[in-house]
């Protein structure tokens, strides 16, 4: 629970009405509104939530300003240095970092779950063959709820811990078996000896027995992973909230937040970003794409550039970045164009003064797509990797608001400006 300070008062109408304020472990204070509706009938209007506080939550700490990110204290750079994928889903979910046997046990509880129903599988022959990778991982975590549906006790931490290792087992192989469908090769196996990430790359392209997992491409995917698995209340993690507080089944509430997910404002940006590199093309065009992103009549963005929160440098660019000249290094300079295009659009508009004003830098999504790239991905499957490594979060988040006995369905009202009440006017008379 958080800490109650001292009140702050609204004046309205000449009355004091007093509200309470929370003293969160770090960053600004929360001003509690939840009773002023009941104390003076007034709603407050806030139509993106920039200012709202939607839950106490004990995962993720994020300061726009400053552009730090952590997971329960840890650094994000600190765990992108030190860490694995698993051991950052243990930390979440679990709130500490695990010893060495916590961890064999929460790996070996991932691995016991990743199967696919065979009607699971099946659905995948409906599809058409250019189906969107994320329409089909829509669909297809929508329909584990077919399955599970009076399996999973949402009531019950224990119902609730199952789901959460059965969904984070289940993803990888959702994402082996789109990424099947859309490029028509053999899902590959699950191999003991490999670890997390190279076993993800196998299960992908080890299909092909000539295909040799790279150990730099299986790292660059752990590190992508961990840089994706949380960052708080987002849209798609909101989301995930928002439809979960009704108390539906969690894989329909997981496929919400892979609805949220696959817009290009949030996950889809990694798409539109390597598509957006495409259409630029060459350096010299540059200045021509910067100053149509500039221009408000021009529909145009800078895909992978600026945040709803960070107002400085998202602390996961930088880390990307860093690991495009690793992995482009090993394949002797394949693919070397498009960072180096992408290093000079970072470069241009970092240095113009539009960019300069409104705290416009590059975000998560920038870079990741030329790693995706290097390891032979399809630009559509992009936002499916984006939610292979989130399906933590989701998952840690939604065990967060149901554990909580104080939980009361989402409802958030509006500013209503529709027409007053009037009297309806048969037909015939209209
Ligand atoms: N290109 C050009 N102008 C921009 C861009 C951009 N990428 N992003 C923001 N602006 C402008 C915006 O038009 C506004 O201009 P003005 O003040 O003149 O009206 C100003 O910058 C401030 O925008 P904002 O209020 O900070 O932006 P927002 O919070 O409404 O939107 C955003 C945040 C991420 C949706 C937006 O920056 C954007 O569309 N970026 C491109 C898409 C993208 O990369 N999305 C990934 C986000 S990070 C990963 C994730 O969430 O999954």
């Amino acid at each position: 629970m958080s800490k109650e300070k001292k009140n702050i008062s609204l004046l309205y109408n000449g009355d004091q009405v007093d509200l309470g304020l929370k003293e969160p472990s770090i960053g600004p204070d929360v001003v509690d509104i939840k009773n002023l509706n009941s104390a003076t009938g007034l709603y407050t209007y806030d139509p993106s939530y920039r200012s709202t506080a939607s839950c106490e939550s004990h995962v993720t700490y994020v300061d726009g300003k400053a552009g730090v990110l952590s997971y329960r204290g840890y650094p994000i750079e600190q765990l992108a240095q030190e860490s694995t994928y698993l051991e950052v889903a243990y930390l979440l979910y679990n709130e500490e970092l695990p010893t060495t046997d916590q961890l064999d046990a929460f790996r070996l509880r991932v691995k016991q779950n990743m199967v696919l129903e065979e009607s699971v599988i099946k659905l995948f022959a409906a599809f058409p063959e250019s189906a969107h990778p994320m329409s089909m991982l829509i669909t297809s975590m929508a329909s584990l709820s077919s399955i599970y549906h009076n399996k999973v006790d949402i009531k019950d931490p224990q119902g609730r811990e199952e789901f959460f290792f059965q969904v984070l087992g289940k993803m990888p192989m959702l994402a082996a078996t789109i990424l099947n469908h859309t490029n028509k090769k053999a899902v590959g196996s699950y191999d003991e000896s490999l670890n997390y990430s190279a076993n993800i790359l196998n299960l992908f392209f080890g299909g092909n027995p000539s295909y040799e997992i790279n150990p730099v491409f299986s790292k660059a995917l752990d590190l992508l992973l961990i840089l994706h698995a949380d960052h708080e209340q987002n849209c798609s993690t909101s989301s995930v909230r928002l439809t979960g507080s009704s108390g539906t089944n969690p894989y329909a509430a997981m496929s919400a937040g892979a609805a949220a997910l696959w817009g290009p404002l949030h996950g889809g940006a990694n798409e539109a970003v390597v598509k957006m590199f495409d259409q630029i093309d060459s350096k010299e065009r540059i200045k021509h794409f910067i100053e149509k992103a500039k221009d408000k009549n021009d529909p145009f963005k800078l895909m992978g550039f600026g945040h709803g929160v960070y107002k400085n440098y998202d602390p996961r660019a930088a880390i990307i970045r860093e690991s495009c000249h690793q992995v482009l290094d090993e394949l002797g300079g394949k693919n070397n164009s498009k960072f180096e295009l992408a290093l000079a659009l970072e470069k241009i508009a970092l240095n113009d003064k539009y960019f300069i004003d409104r705290n416009l830098y590059p975000n998560v999504d920038f870079y990741s797509g030329i790693i995706y790239q290097a390891l032979g991905l399809p630009k559509e499957m992009f936002t499916v990797m984006f939610a292979l490594a989130r399906i933590v979060g989701w998952a840690t988040h939604w065990c967060e608001m149901m554990a909580n006995p104080n939980l009361r369905i989402g409802r958030p009202r509006q500013l209503y400006l529709g027409p007053k009440p009037r009297s309806y006017i048969p037909l015939d008379q209209r």
